[in-house]
């Protein structure tokens, strides 16, 4: 039974969609504690609702960034977590956490990486008139959405699309690849090679 701790800041539907897959027996894991860095989390209500441990930690509350990773680290580390997941997690993780748990951060974005990282990825892909988007989980590292990818899925771009429509069927599909990525690592299926996840 992997141990999963999870990060989420907003309504975290890509936490429901883990939640249900473990609930339903197809991930065989067990969420330890779900953190989230705002108080009105929507994520933290789904937590209560599942009996998931879950604690609101503001970031305001330490001196600084690598203060407030640390007290990120012992939280998971006290309840054993094995896999950090970042579920809609607005906040930049620095090297001092991602070192701690190397290799076992994941992350999911609404773009098809390495294009339209960062903020309103979804808005970036209409503005440049790409006719593909999609969604990627990847390994988080040091930098701002550039670790090694894990799986991708697309989504056509169509003509009426706006950034609501466009997310919102994006979003249909990070709920479909976050379980299986996770499901992959619990298989020990993932070999990270350089920059490429080998799936095995
Ligand atoms: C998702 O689109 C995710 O890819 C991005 O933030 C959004 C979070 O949505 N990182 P939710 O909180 O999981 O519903």
């Amino acid at each position: 039974m992997l141990k999963i701790g999870v990060l989420a800041s907003g309504r975290g539907s890509n936490l429901q969609s883990i939640i249900d897959k473990i609930e339903t027996g197809e991930l065989e894991a067990k969420i330890q504690l779900l953190i989230s860095d705002r108080e009105k989390a929507f994520a933290l209500k789904r937590a209560e609702k599942h009996r998931i441990d879950s604690l609101y930690i503001n970031p305001n509350d330490y001196r600084n960034k690598k203060n407030y990773e640390q007290k990120l680290i012992d939280l998971f580390k006290e309840r054993e977590v094995e896999l950090v997941v970042m579920a809609g997690f607005m906040r930049f993780m620095g090297s001092y956490f991602i070192n701690h748990f190397k290799n076992r951060v994941m992350n999911i974005h609404p773009s098809l990486l390495p294009s339209f990282p960062g903020l309103h990825p979804q808005r970036q892909a209409l503005e440049y008139g790409v006719k593909v988007s999609g969604c990627t989980v990847h390994f988080a590292d040091e930098g701002m959405d550039t670790g090694p990818i894990i799986i991708q899925e697309t989504v056509s771009v169509l003509d009426n699309d706006d950034e609501d429509s466009l997310s919102t069927r994006i979003l249909k599909k990070e709920h479909q690849i976050y379980p299986k990525a996770i499901k992959l690592f619990i298989e020990d299926k993932l070999k990270i090679e350089g920059r490429s996840v080998r799936i095995i």
